[in-house]
């Protein structure tokens, strides 16, 4: 009992120093009796149930209904998910350490494949996937205690077992720490996975799984909740200036590990790989494998539209892995000014040019050779990174410049979107869609 005291003093101890709440050993998790019985609350991504207040274990009893269901991957794609709730993730469970979980998996009668649910909660064999392998029109209940605290990835573990959670079954159990973790104002769930489709991204309508494109870990979508664009403009996260907000992230993968970045914020507080031990503080990127999880705090002092990324960029910008956290507000000026001039620069000096004498200012051309070759300066200059050297573009991110329809349909528009830039919406078709108007395809 003494030595129980000493441990229990000494750990708190230690919460007080990391920031982290109190957290037992696995032994008094494991003797931590049962009073009572509750339904666990549930909740959909971005939002997660609220923290627990109880001070004691207690039975929560876990619902989640399997279901395969058609939903939108993209804009004109969809796609069969195999959901934990109908949605992409699955359900975000909430749990106390010390609690006994009473899992109830019920696979929809209209299903048409058998699944399970291995939660990395557990301790033991499968992380109850052969407990809870259930047909069609079933449902399976089996228990454990949550020895260990931690943020958790539950997948389906149903052969095979890649496909199933390619397909989105994945999602997140919080068993927190006896004294909780830090409070924070606002809480959000963001989980990533990787899509493999029989089209390539963005070909549209129905897309089956692709297995191949799988085993290469090729995914033609890497994306945040369950599609494209599902946490940004009218539904991206928000929070106000001040507050501060805490992420839980996991990557569902199958495949892929996640560099989880937020542009433009620094967490203040990681809980690297979602374990509560340590935290680490004033993180730009944090590692997410697949499986795996991160809590993230951070404060907003500026406001703004910050994009959530994978920083393995293409995957944010040609993918999908892209979402927002919106925070209206004030300039902070002190925190970050804005752009506060924008000058003409001039390496060679201002001189340079002033030498030249009365009339001088941008280089003209005198004859039509001139004009290409100067032409060919202000490209090489201004284009040719993203439009590539002979104007040719880059699928699916920087359009063709070359033989463009939208430039050479008005020149004058053209040039002045070169001298005075443009605004408002392109619309630009991807290649394959080009290739089948003009009939390549
Ligand atoms: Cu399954």
């Amino acid at each position: 009992m003494g030595g129980n005291l000493h441990r229990a003093a000494l750990a708190m101890a230690m919460a007080a120093i990391s920031g982290a709440g109190f957290a037992a050993s696995r032994e008094e998790n494991l003797a931590d009796p049962i009073i009572g019985s509750e339904d666990a609350v549930l909740a959909d991504a971005p939002n997660v149930p609220p923290p627990i207040a109880r001070d004691h274990a207690t039975k929560v009893v876990v619902h989640i209904e399997v279901k395969e269901v058609q939903g939108r991957l993209a804009d004109g794609v969809s796609y069969t998910f195999w959901t934990f709730g109908g949605k992409v993730p699955g359900k975000f469970i909430r749990v106390r350490e010390g609690d006994l979980v009473e899992m109830h998996l019920d696979n929809h009668p209209d299903n048409k494949m058998p699944h399970n649910i291995d939660l990395h909660a557990v301790n033991g064999p499968g992380g109850g996937a052969a407990a809870s392998l259930t047909a069609p029109g079933h449902s399976s209940v089996f228990s454990f205690k949550a020895l260990n605290p931690g943020l958790f990835v539950y997948h389906c573990a149903t052969a095979p077992v890649a496909m199933h959670v390619a397909n989105g079954m994945y999602g997140m159990i919080l068993v927190e720490p006896k004294g909780g973790l830090p409070k924070v104002d606002r809480e959000y769930y963001v989980m990533q996975g990787d899509f493999y489709t029989k089209g390539a991204n963005g070909e549209q309508g129905e897309q089956p799984f692709s297995m191949a494109k799988a085993i290469d870990e090729k995914p033609d979508y890497v994306v945040f909740n369950g599609s494209v664009g599902s946490t940004v403009g009218d539904k991206a996260l928000s929070a106000n200036l001040g507050e501060t907000v805490r992420l839980f992230v996991g990557d569902g993968g199958p495949n892929l590990t996640s560099s989880f970045h937020v542009i433009g914020q620094i967490f203040d507080t990681v809980w690297a790989e979602g374990n509560m031990g340590s935290p680490t503080h004033d993180v730009q990127t944090t590692m997410i494998p697949a499986g795996g999880s991160a809590i993230v705090d951070f404060k907003i002092s500026a406001p703004g539209t910050f994009i959530i990324v994978d920083h393995s960029l293409t995957r944010a910008f040609n993918r999908g892995a892209l979402a927002q956290l919106k925070v209206p507000g004030d300039t902070q000026k002190l925190v970050y000014s804005g752009k506060t001039s924008d000058e003409v620069y001039q390496p060679e000096g201002p001189g340079a040019r002033v030498a030249e004498g009365p009339g001088a200012g941008a280089p003209t051309a005198k004859t039509k050779a001139q004009r290409i070759e100067l032409g060919a300066a202000v490209f090489a200059n201004n284009c040719q990174a993203c439009h590539q050297a002979t104007g040719q573009g880059l699928p699916d991110a920087f359009p063709p410049l070359a033989k463009s329809d939208f430039l050479n349909a008005d020149k004058a528009r053209a040039i002045k979107t070169v001298i005075g830039g443009l605004e408002g919406k392109v619309t630009v078709l991807p290649s394959w869609r080009v290739s089948l108007r003009s009939g390549i395809a």
